[in-house]
Order: structure tokens, then sequence, then C-alpha cells
């Protein structure tokens, strides 16, 4: 799991309201607390019955705002101040009621009146029946937060607690996760279309036996992911790799260097960035068998034929696209990242060293440093795959800049 650097140091205030889905919320605390937020819990009578205060206490470090009339120590009104405070105001699990007082702007316990208060942007994840969420009244509700700018999250699909079956879950904790980090990130990829690939390619000498890497995908979503939280419109082109399709963004799954050449030229025009991520195997096996080869041990040497350049191709053709690549090396990192950049054509080389066990290869984080054709480059501290990808992306859209592509 990448945990968004955009909630580090942010303020998150979660209101927690009565449905079963409440126990969920306890692990969206932990989630938010991963990602470096710092967590304050606003909890309706209705959610103490099913899961007590102190659980979200103990989670978020912080004590939880349950009790309009409490004692306040600092001499401030709680709701207030706590409103002030937060960069972000998350709802969940959202129920039909507390939905129709914050629609209807009602102010009869701590979290409806605290949201009349919040001028920060607003996620509700609705949770309830399935009959609950489609009534036209909890309809009508949503569809005005909605229009009034708060994010609405779509339920789940599934079973649901009464026994039913079918939309009306509470989404994810991971999914509210990553929409509120994309609700507070600036959006200043608007209007972009960007092309990200990730992942290894497999190269099949029989159905059983592929060429390959120890790419794991991650720094791709990553990328892809912070284009689409600053609000560019993304196509994923990915190898092989265990992680769920990122939210809201084309992602196209291949497995050999042949299928990710003909999936990027396809969608390779017109993109204003291109960042290229993926491990392509340079080789294939010249001849793969439809059977299992029986035994591989009669086979003595294994003829390869070369993989297209993709990267190479793009920045022959290369017209008002920033051309971002990667260079994995074992030495000599920036000697054979600009040979790479130069080669290409590239308007950026991102080089990481591999084969290391805090970085490159199957890592949460990554050290890189980004070379350019005419200016010196900069080395960035270790950090997560997913900061590191907001600090490229910012590079980038500088150069974008720059270049007066705007
Ligand atoms: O996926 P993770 O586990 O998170 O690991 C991330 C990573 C180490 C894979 C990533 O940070 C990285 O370095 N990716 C590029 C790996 C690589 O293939 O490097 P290269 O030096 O072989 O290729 C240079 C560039 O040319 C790359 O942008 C590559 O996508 C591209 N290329 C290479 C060969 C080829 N046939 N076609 C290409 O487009």
């Amino acid at each position: 799991m990448i945990f968004p650097s955009m909630l580090q140091n942010k303020r998150v205030v979660l209101g927690v309201t009565g449905g079963i889905a409440a126990y969920k919320a306890a692990y969206l605390v932990r989630l938010f607390k991963q990602a470096g937020a710092d967590v304050r819990v606003v909890m309706t009578r209705a959610a103490e019955r099913f899961v007590c205060p102190l659980t979200f206490e103990a989670l978020s470090e912080n004590p939880v705002y349950n009790d309009m009339w409490q004692d306040n120590s600092q001499g401030k009104i709680a709701h207030i101040a706590l409103a002030k405070e937060a960069d972000v105001l998350v709802v969940a699990p959202a129920t039909a009621n507390s939905i129709a007082k914050f629609a209807n702007g009602m102010a009869d316990d701590p979290l409806s009146t605290l949201m009349l208060a919040v001028t920060a942007p607003k996620l509700v994840a609705p949770s309830m029946n399935i009959n609950m969420y489609e009534n036209p009244a909890t309809q009508a509700n949503l569809q005005i937060l909605a229009k009034r700018g708060f994010c609405v999250l779509a339920p789940g699909i599934g079973f649901l607690a009464c026994g039913d079956e079918g939309k009306g879950r509470m989404p994810d904790p991971e999914i509210i996760l990553d929409r509120t980090a994309a609700l507070i990130t600036e959006k200043d990829l608007g209007g972009k279309r960007v092309l990200v690939t990730a992942g290894p390619t497999r190269e099949y000498m029989d159905p059983v036996r592929f060429i390959s890497n120890p790419s794991s995908g991650k720094m791709g979503f990553a990328l892809a992911r912070a284009c689409e939280h600053r609000g560019a419109c993304v196509t994923l082109v990915t190898g092989p790799v265990e992680m769920d399709d990122p939210i809201n963004m084309r992602v196209i799954r291949v497995t050999t260097a042949l299928e990710m050449a003909a999936a990027v030229n396809e969608y390779a025009a017109n993109q204003d960035m291109v960042f290229k991520a993926a491990a392509v195997s340079d080789y294939r096996p010249a001849a793969a068998t439809d059977q299992k080869i029986k035994d591989s041990r009669q086979i003595e040497t294994l003829e390869l034929a070369a993989n297209p350049d993709i990267l190479f191709e793009l920045g022959r053709k290369k017209g008002n696209t920033v051309l971002v690549g990667f260079a994995a090396e074992t030495q000599k990192l920036e000697e054979h990242s600009a040979q790479k950049m130069q080669k290409k054509n590239l308007d950026m080389i991102v080089g990481n060293i591999v084969g290391v066990s805090d970085s490159g290869f199957g890592a949460d984080f990554n050290t890189v440093t980004c070379f350019y054709p005419d200016t010196p480059p900069d080395r960035l501290a270790s950090q997560s795959k997913d900061s590191v990808a907001h600090a490229v992306i910012d590079r980038a859209l500088t150069i974008y800049r720059k270049k007066g592509y705007e």
C-alpha cells in the first residue's frame, strides 16, 4: 500500500456516524495516520452504539469530539475551533440520516454542527441499506451535497449487513484515502493528458517460462495516481503486476514488450507528458513454443530477438510532449543515464540504482537523481515512491511551462 504524501501533516477531521460500517472507520484512521495526517474524530451518538470512542481516541492519538456541551479547557468553542483547523472533512460511514441533516443545514449534534462551520473540502462515503440508498429522498440529498461541491463517493456493491445484496457498502478505506488525497491536491495538471508506463514485461519461451525482471509497478502506479490527483487525464499501460487498477483513469494491462509497444503507440499521440517507468525487456526468445518444453536441459542456448525500444521511438517523433524516461542502473548512474537521455531524445531521465533493498525494484521508497539535457542534475533524498512521483511531476511541469507548451 502506498500512502499519499499529500496528506502528510494535514489535519483530517473524520466524522463517524451510526452504521455497521463504523468499525471500518477504525482502519481508515490507521490509514490516515500512516499517511502522516493529524486525525481528529467526531462521532454521533448513534456511532457510539457501534464502536466505542476509546477505539478512535487510541488510534488517532487525539480526544474524540462527541459532546457539544463538553468543557473545552482552552475556552474555545470546540466545533468552531475544529472547523477552522480542518484541511479536509471526511464522513465515513455517512448514514442516510446524517446525509439528510447535512443537505438541509441542520445542526443538532457535534458532526452536523461542525459540518456547517467547515469551509475546507468535504467528502462523504454513504453506507446504508440498498433501498435507503436508492430512496429518492436520499438521492436528492446526495445531489444537493454534490452540487455544493462535496465529493460524494459511490457506495460499494456486495453483501450488506441487513442481508440484502447490492449498492450500499461503505467504499473501501483505501478508496476513501485515495479520494481524500485527490480532493486536497492542487489541480495543476487540470486539462492535461498524461501517459504512464509501469511494471515489467514477460517474454515467454513456452507457456510456463519467461524472461522478466522484479519490477512491481509501484513507481509507475504512484506516478499515474499522482497525475490523476493533480487533475490529469491519465492513461496507464502496465505490465503484469499485483496491484488493482488505480481509480479514475484508463488502465491497459499488457504482458509482453510487443504488447506494451502497441498500447503505447496507440495512445501516445497528443499527450502533454509521458512517464516511462516500465522495465521493458530488451529481448525476447526468438521462438516461443505452444507447449511446455519437456526437458529444458535439452536447450543449451536460447536464441533472442531484440524488442522495439519504445521510448526511443517516442523520442524520434516527439512533438509538444515532455518525455520523461527512467534509468535502472547498478553502477555509473550519471554516465549511463545521460547516455540514455541523449540517445532517446528525452527532456528528463530519472536515474535510480536497482539491486538494493530500500530503493528501485519492489521497494516502497526510491532514491533518484533527475538528469536534464542542459542543466545540472538534482539528487532527491530517499522518499516514498508517491513522494518521488510528485517531485518528478513538479520537474516535468516546470519543463512543460519553460518550453511554452501551456
Ligand atoms: O516497478 P518498481 O518495483 O516500483 O520499480 C521501479 C523501477 C526501478 C522499475 C523504475 O524506477 C525504473 O527505473 N524503470 C525503468 C527501468 C528500465 O527499464 O530502465 P532501462 O534503463 O532499461 O530503460 C531506460 C528507459 O527506456 C526506461 O524509461 C524504459 O521504460 C525505456 N525502454 C527500455 C527498453 C525498451 N525496449 N523500451 C523502452 O521504452
